[in-house]
């Protein structure tokens, strides 16, 4: 078994080749939501009977989650896209460093945690550059709910208040409507005495998926996916059967792969009212958008440029930005992109630049003026959305590219490559045995003004 660091290093030295300018024609099988299933695992911890999820994608992310239940003494069993978690034997203990590192949402493990045995200790996320992205709202929360909690040494250790054995309900207004924030902290009211109310919830449909399971499990939460939620504490939760609900980035990244290339493609299975945002920019744009149950056909004409601003759900996703900005950089007339959720996520701008797209860049706001064609390159994604776009610029450009950073890439995306090659793609995964290339250009994924930044 290859273990997390060694597969890191050995996806590092792997790429994908692209050649450009090619079709997509067909039909397209959309994986479970990896954001939801992250989140699924988190609230399993919450029982002490066994929790079936079915259409669980299989990920490095869902792999290093897992890791992370494991160390705790979970037991897990992944058969295909169906994981069977067991928590009856978990023994409280710290989170390793090591796993936490790099996965954020392992941190929204805290408040099931909590709310369970009175008590956690988990790293903070987001690898050695702390600070990136503040846990604030988290840690606000968790202590309106009665938690105690103090930051030694990158170590969030978090217990209950004084003799009690019960997180206390209360009224939380979020500052802003943080998805992690909002989970951990319904996780941690599930188990509370009394009623939890929060505010300024955010409304993304992976909070509605783990209320479902919640609720499933024996929860009171009601009005999720609304702004203000209410949760009345259980004293327990039992096990159940849950389905994830369908991956809406992914569903996303293929509509726009399929647009950016002039193509015809049926999605499925997904929610289409998940995806309202990006279809509607994509009928904007030019496209024919047929919606039929739980598919969506899309026809690619010839792109005009659109504008797009991102904003917590159910608006324009930031978590699709970067592959909407691989579009526009070929449509006719210009466009402006603005990212409003995350100050630093503009890392694919510079390299679409060298593939000759024209773009100024003015902080989180790009201004495009479309070009004819973009040209092939090698290059490496800095972040899981950020390859996602290079690839599609890859299928875009005139002649082969080589896409360096898989291992953001297969955090994400469930088999990529092979969807889009049953689709009619060229591509192909490549390991280079020297990594020389992976060396060269990883200087090129960094830009000197440009901070570097794990988002998803
Ligand atoms: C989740 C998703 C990620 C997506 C993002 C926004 C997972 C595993 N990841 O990330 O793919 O891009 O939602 O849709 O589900 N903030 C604070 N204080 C906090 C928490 C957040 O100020 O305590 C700010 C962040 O800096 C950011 C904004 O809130 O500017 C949104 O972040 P948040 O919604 O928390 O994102 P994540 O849950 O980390």
């Amino acid at each position: 078994m290859i273990c997390g660091s060694q597969k890191k290093s050995y996806l590092k030295s792997q790429n994908l080749k692209i050649f450009g300018q090619g079709k997509l024609n067909g039909r397209v099988k959309i994986s479970g939501a990896k954001n939801s299933s992250l989140v699924l695992l988190a609230a399993s911890l919450l029982t002490n009977e066994k929790i079936i999820l079915d259409n669980v994608p299989r990920l490095t992310d869902i792999e290093n989650m897992g890791n992370i239940l494991k160390n705790l003494g979970v037991d897990l069993v992944f058969k295909k896209n169906r994981l069977e978690i067991d928590s009856k034997n978990i023994s409280i203990k710290e989170l390793p460093y090591e796993l936490v590192n790099g996965l954020r949402a392992s941190f929204f493990c805290i408040g099931a945690l909590l709310s369970k045995f009175g008590e956690a200790k988990v790293p903070l996320p987001g690898g050695c550059k702390i600070g990136l992205r503040p846990i604030d709202e988290h840690i606000n929360g968790l202590k309106a709910l009665g938690a105690e909690i103090l930051i030694e040494e990158g170590i969030v250790k978090a217990k209950i208040k004084g003799n009690k054995n019960k997180l206390c309900g209360t009224h939380i207004k979020l500052k802003c409507p943080s998805v992690g924030a909002t989970e951990t902290l319904i996780m941690a009211a599930s188990l509370a005495e009394g009623r939890t109310i929060i505010e300024n919830a955010a409304r993304e449909p992976e909070i509605q998926d783990l209320c479902q399971m919640l609720n499933k499990m024996g929860a009171k939460i009601y009005d999720s996916g609304k702004e203000k939620i209410f949760i009345d504490g259980v004293n327990k939760l039992n096990g159940c059967i849950h389905k994830v609900i369908p991956d809406r980035i992914e569903a996303g990244t293929f509509l726009i792969a399929a647009a950016a290339t002039s193509s015809s493609i049926k999605i499925s299975p997904v929610i289409p009212n998940h995806l309202e945002a990006v279809t509607h920019k994509l009928q904007e744009s030019g496209c024919l958008i047929k919606i039929k149950g739980n598919s969506i056909q899309i026809k690619g004409k010839e792109i005009k440029g659109v504008d797009v601003e991102t904003a917590p759900f159910p608006g324009f996703p930031t978590d699709l930005q970067a592959p909407f900005t691989a579009l526009m950089t070929i449509a006719d007339g210009n466009s402006k992109i603005t990212e409003t959720i995350f100050e630093n996520r503009m890392n694919h701008i510079h390299l679409l630049k060298k593939m000759g797209a024209n773009i100024k860049l003015n902080k989180n706001v790009a201004y495009i003026k479309g070009v004819k064609t973009i040209k092939g390159m090698d290059l490496a994604g800095s972040d899981l959305r950020s390859s996602a776009a290079l690839i599609i610029a890859g299928m875009i450009a005139k002649g082969s590219s080589k896409i360096y950073g898989l291992e953001h890439l297969d955090r994400g995306y469930e088999n990529f490559e092979s969807k889009l090659k049953m689709l009619g793609i060229k591509i192909t995964r490549v390991f280079d045995k020297k990594n020389l290339m992976y060396k060269e250009i990883k200087i090129d994924s960094e830009s000197e003004d440009i901070q570097k930044f794990n988002a998803a």
